[in-house]
């Protein structure tokens, strides 16, 4: 499904990543851990195609992103850091002008359902501007599904959310992938990624130093492989 090769990305003489070569099997879920700064953030908004790369290769559903962005980009469903929402508009709003973006069909009634599955139907027609940093997470996961992607890409998902949030999100994520949505996220929370990866990478200093399947959901060896990472110790 995901076919990364050679990937370098410079930025100012530096080198921001350095040699990505990864592939990711469809429906996969994939966990990107690694400390600030190692490129994570970096390598998504490449995958997404919101930045190009320095060299190398990356196809997704065996197409070329640099030849076929538009084609892919209708398959990637991305959650920024940033929210990307309208803070002037509803959560109704903002998922319908998403909905219609992407030509999804019955935009507003999907929107409606989306808002639901998140648990924000009573804030529905309230303006986005008022929301906690958790609501806007909510809504903004919502935006980034409203279209059912087949590629999902989420950068530091679960940050804000609170426990009843978290386990909306990761039944998303995971009722995703049982139609088979291929997921990569990026996160920082150990357990999370444990629990509902089928996978991990670690990336330090622009460069995969591990790879992994997790077994039996264990946090402990999430843990321990990253702490091997960190120290230097192999
Ligand atoms: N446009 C840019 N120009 C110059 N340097 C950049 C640019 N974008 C990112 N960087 C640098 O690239 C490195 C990797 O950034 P990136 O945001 O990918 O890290 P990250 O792994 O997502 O970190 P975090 O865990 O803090 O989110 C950082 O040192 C950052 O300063
Ligand atoms: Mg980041």
């Amino acid at each position: 499904m995901i076919d990364i090769t050679k990937l370098t990305k410079q930025a100012d003489n530096k080198l921001i990543l350095r040699g990505i070569d990864l592939k990711v099997k469809k429906g996969e879920t994939l966990a990107i851990l690694g400390p600030n700064g190692a490129g994570k953030s970096t390598l998504l908004k490449i995958m997404a195609g919101l930045i190009k790369p320095t060299s190398g290769l990356v196809k997704m559903k065996g197409l070329d992103l640099r030849k076929n962005a538009n084609e892919v980009k209708k398959s990637i469903g991305y959650l920024p850091h940033a929210s990307l929402l309208y803070d002037h508009y509803s959560p109704l709003e903002n998922l319908v002008f998403f909905g219609k973006l992407y030509r999804v069909d019955n935009a507003e009634e999907r929107a409606i359902q989306l808002v639901k599955e998140v648990e924000l139907s009573y804030f529905l027609h309230d303006p986005v501007k008022n929301f906690s940093r958790g609501m806007i997470q909510r809504i903004a996961i919502a935006r980034a599904i409203i279209h059912n992607p087949e590629i999902l890409l989420l950068d530091e998902p679960h940050t804000g959310l609170d426990q009843g949030a978290m386990t909306i999100l990761n039944n998303v994520i995971l009722s995703m992938k049982e139609k088979g949505t291929t997921t990569l996220m990026v996160t920082h929370d150990f357990k999370q990624a444990a629990e509902i990866c089928d996978r991990i990478i670690i990336l330090k200093n622009g460069k995969i130093v591990d790879d992994f399947t997790v077994k039996d959901q264990s946090l402990g060896m999430v843990t321990e492989k990253y702490k091997i990472q960190m120290e230097g110790v192999s």
